[in-house]
């Protein structure tokens, strides 16, 4: 590894990620899992090792997708909320945020941050906002949310409620870069009312070997690091907030509409919370 991919991986360094075909990408793993084609055969490689690992990653990236669907809709439904925050948004693909939620309440803003350059390249489909809303794409990393949060304020207005969105992100941002510390930042900024959703793989769903053989996989592939994590570490992310029901349970379980009669598990905690 070099000085510059341990510094990324380890969380030291923040800024936009290098364009780098040589190491598996969060975004473009995705991608692929859902049949997109913006990926290299390096991300598919480690798609397919993980795939080997554990059979299920393809529905569970799947049923995220369906969550972040269901959630923006009780948020801009139920909760009423016509500003969004939305970090780590991914490779813009079927039903992203900004549709599902302007499809709702057509003057929703929508300001998307991602740091990977291939999701830079295609901000422009996130930026088909309707003429009532608006939307807006920050190219910067999570840890920098003094950045973010300034050029959000030219979109959102910090006086109203905002949903912060945070679905498959956390689980790449180590201990070490203190992700509680980035969502207490990110919520001091909204007032009460205010929600923060987020999806993160757990470490406590799994049977251990699966759990071990998957982490080996993408330790050894992904440019990012990944840190699954358990109940109680999901629930310290919402320290202070009233969480929504059903409360803290896993993605393909968050007011499902099918009930669940499907078999599969996405192993990954979900949850949505409220600023008092
Ligand atoms: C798996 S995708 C999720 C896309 C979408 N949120 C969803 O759940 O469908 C996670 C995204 O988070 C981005 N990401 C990871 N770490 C980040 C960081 N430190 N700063 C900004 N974006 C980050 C990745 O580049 C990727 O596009």
């Amino acid at each position: 590894m070099t000085t510059d991919e341990t510094a990324t991986r380890s969380g030291s360094g923040t800024g936009p990620l290098p364009f780098d075909t040589t190491k598996a990408h969060q975004a473009r793993i995705y991608d692929y899992l859902l049949g997109g084609k913006d990926n290299y055969a390096v991300d598919r490689a480690a798609a397919d090792a993980a795939l080997e690992a554990w059979p299920e990653l393809g529905f569970a990236a799947r049923a995220n997708r369906a969550f972040l669907s269901r959630v923006v809709r009780y948020l801009a439904v139920d909760a009423g909320i016509r500003q969004f925050l939305d970090l780590g948004t991914g490779i813009p693909t079927a039903g992203n945020l900004h549709e599902v939620a302007q499809a709702i309440a057509p003057e929703s803003r929508v300001v998307y941050v991602d740091y990977d350059p291939i999701v830079l390249a295609h901000a422009r489909a996130l930026l088909d906002s309707n003429e009532a809303g608006a939307t807006e794409y920050i190219d910067a990393d999570l840890r920098d949310t003094g950045t973010i949060l300034t050029q959000a304020a030219q979109v959102l207005d910090f006086t109203k409620p905002v949903a912060v969105t945070m679905l498959t992100i956390l689980h790449v941002v180590p201990e070490s870069d203190n992700p509680r510390a980035i969502v207490a930042r990110l919520l001091d900024a909204v007032p009460p009312g205010s929600c923060l959703a987020i999806s993160h793989a757990s470490s406590d769903l799994f049977d251990p070997e699966t759990a071990e053989r998957f982490k080996g996989v993408l330790d050894r592939t992904l440019r990012q690091q990944y840190t699954p994590r358990n109940r109680d570490q999901m629930e310290q992310f919402f320290a202070g907030m009233d969480l929504v029901e059903p409360g803290l349970v896993p993605v393909e379980e968050w007011r499902s509409e099918s009930g669940h009669g499907d078999a599969r598990k996405s192993y990954m905690w979900s949850a949505v919370g409220r600023k008092r």
